[in-house]
């Protein structure tokens, strides 16, 4: 079984075959997912995924059919009787009629027993920890704007979360200098900061933590900023802001950038929050070619997971992140040769 749960799922070659077909299936439109259904549940809000990934899906000539989240996910809540069924009984049933799940929710762990469970390949369309279908459009706008074999500093500035995790992930892959700076209570663990190494290491790129974003976003290519408060954790919203506010990019963060950098938001944007209209609607903003990018590079992925039209997906389910001792939690930086 194939499944897409986190950019560990997917090998470089595999990424950048994905790239190329999504170009190659947006430039000659083919009728490859005709016959087949692909099932979308959304535990959480969305637009840019939900929408963008339909769009695809119906260039493609196939079917999305919409679950409601509450026949799929109600089995975790506690009254009895509150739950119409198991996860496993939803998702075998699903898998007798679907050819693909496409899943938001709240905790990867469901994800996990979503892939166990049924018999169809299940793709995240964003949990708490990853968000590979955005990261895969951010390198693939990456690559429009400086080509695909230049080697390039990207910054991340704001929280540790899913949409960041899965951009280092896979700008490291690549060989990219991968800068992350954020307040240090709202930081990466052990485990992630030594993950990010062992790929820095395997791949030849480099990833830098500081916690000063003046420093980090010193003549970056690319700022990238996502929101300071994500989906579900809207009750923290007086904790944690107080310690974002350093972090918000505005036009004087982005002058210490490269004079050509551009900017990136996965969105949705907090206009005046963590990013502010000059920087937003800068000409170097390159905020909604990604949204179009949400759509291009969703044909590469479901015609490969669908219709065999490059490599197969290699693994079953999430990624592992190892641990390694000895990581220092404020300044990472790992170099190797390739
Ligand atoms: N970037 C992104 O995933 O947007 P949505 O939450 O609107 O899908
Ligand atoms: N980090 C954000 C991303 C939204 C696309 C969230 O999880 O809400």
């Amino acid at each position: 079984m194939n499944h897409l749960l986190t950019i560990g799922d997917l090998d470089t070659y595999q990424i950048q075959s994905i790239f190329d077909l999504s170009e190659q299936l947006e430039k000659y439109p083919k009728p490859l997912l005709t016959g087949k259904n692909i099932a979308f549940v959304f535990e959480k809000p969305s637009l840019r995924t939900k929408a963008g990934t339909e769009a695809a899906i119906n260039h493609l000539n196939g079917n999305v059919i919409s679950i409601d989240a509450n026949l799929i996910f109600s089995s975790g809540k506690a009254v009895p009787f509150s739950s119409r069924e198991s996860l496993q009984d939803a998702m075998m049933n699903v898998s007798q009629w679907c050819d693909a799940m496409f899943a938001r929710v709240y905790s990867h762990s469901t994800l996990k027993k979503m892939a166990d469970y049924g018999e169809i390949p299940v793709v995240n369309a964003l949990c708490d920890q990853h968000h590979p279908m955005q990261a895969l459009s951010d390198l693939f706008t990456l690559q429009q704007n400086f080509g695909k074999d230049q080697k390039l500093t990207i910054t991340y500035v704001g929280d540790a979360n899913n949409v960041a995790f899965s951009l280092i992930e896979i700008g490291l892959k690549f060989g990219h200098t991968m800068k992350f700076s954020g307040p240090e209570n709202y930081s990466w663990n052990e485990d992630q900061l030594g993950y990010f190494s062992l790929l820095a290491v395997e791949h030849g790129g480099t990833f830098i933590q500081t916690i000063d974003p003046f420093e980090a976003v010193y003549e970056t290519d690319v700022i990238y900023a996502d929101t300071f408060i994500s989906m579900g954790e809207e009750h923290l919203y007086d904790e944690k802001i107080k310690y974002f506010q350093p972090y918000q990019v505005n036009s004087k963060l982005f002058s210490h950038a490269k004079s050509s950098a551009g900017f990136m938001h996965c969105l949705p944007a907090h206009r005046g929050i963590e990013v502010t209209d000059d920087v937003i609607d800068h000409k170097n903003s390159w905020v909604y070619q990604q949204a179009k990018n949400r759509m291009i590079v969703s044909k590469g992925v479901f015609a490969t997971f669908l219709a065999g039209e490059t490599t197969k997906i290699k693994t079953n389910g999430s990624v592992k992140v190892p641990s390694q001792e000895g990581t220092s939690i404020n300044q990472i930086s790992k170099r190797s040769k390739p």
